[in-house]
């Protein structure tokens, strides 16, 4: 009989898995239920959130006395930090999922901060850098772009109560996303819906990515180690080439 083979077996499905949109289409909500119902069949998967920080800068803005994260630290530099923090979140998630070999259910990706540069008026010298210091970070296996009227998503964060969007801003990051150049590659999600409809379609789209028969992916403790030793290479050079990015922003 031969011996039990040391091969992982060949991975089949999504290994990233991004949802993207402005705010108040539903990206948590979705992606929380999403990575339930991919556990539920078999496949190992996470949610992870791939903030900028935006939100807590503003917790941080209004105990010291200010209006927003912006009347802190000004638009630009709320931008870089933003970039900076979601660059730090998304290194963190891909990370994880190199070690963990789990599906990556990110709320959020690289677009978002193209997209929020161009909704915040920064000129394409600042998307420019942006992308470059992300480059780094491999395009999801797919993208789902939550389309959300915006003045349903801004009803939606009135009644979540934590936070506030201008209605002038959810409409220009509505167009921002629509005017990204990976615009063609997302899988548009109309997010207008209920949530148990918006999912329905996710799962209906993620179908034709997903294995015939779920399995467990099992890492091996080579794999494990070279991913680990990719992994570190990576975060080198990208920690390396945002630092330069930044000395020339600031
Ligand atoms: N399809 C939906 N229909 C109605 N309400 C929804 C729907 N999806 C989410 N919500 C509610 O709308 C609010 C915003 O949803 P959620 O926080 O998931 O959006 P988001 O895209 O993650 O926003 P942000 O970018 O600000 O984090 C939440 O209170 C959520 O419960
Ligand atoms: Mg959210």
């Amino acid at each position: 009989m031969d011996p039990p083979s040391q091969v992982t077996p060949p991975v089949r499905g999504p290994r990233t898995v991004a949802l993207v949109g402005i705010d108040g289409s539903g990206k948590t909500t979705q992606a929380h239920l999403l990575a339930d119902e991919l556990s539920a069949l078999g496949l190992p998967a996470s949610y992870r959130r791939n903030a900028g920080g935006r939100r807590w800068f503003g917790r941080l803005a209004t105990a010291l006395g200010r209006r927003d994260g912006e009347d802190l630290l000004g638009r630009r530099g709320m931008l870089v930090v933003e970039s900076l923090l979601r660059w730090l979140a998304i290194l963190r998630t891909l990370l994880r999922r190199a070690v963990t070999g789990e599906i990556a259910v990110m709320d959020r990706y690289a677009v978002c901060q193209y997209a929020s540069l161009r909704a915040h008026g920064a000129g394409p010298a600042a998307e420019r850098r942006a992308r470059l210091a992300y480059r780094l970070f491999p395009k999801p296996d797919v993208t789902f772009l939550l389309a959300v009227d915006p003045a349903v998503a801004y009803d939606r964060v009135e009644s979540r109560g934590y936070d506030h969007e201008e209605i002038g801003y959810l409409r220009a990051a509505a167009a921002a996303y629509r005017a990204l150049p990976e615009y063609p590659d997302f899988v548009v999600i109309d997010a207008n819906r209920t949530p148990a409809e918006v999912l329905a379609s996710l799962r209906a789209e993620l179908a034709a990515y997903l294995p015939d028969a779920p399995r467990r992916r099992r890492l091996t403790p080579r794999s494990n180690f070279r991913v680990l030793i990719l992994a570190l290479g990576s975060l080198t050079a990208g920690v390396s080439a945002l630092g330069n990015r930044l000395a020339e922003v600031l």
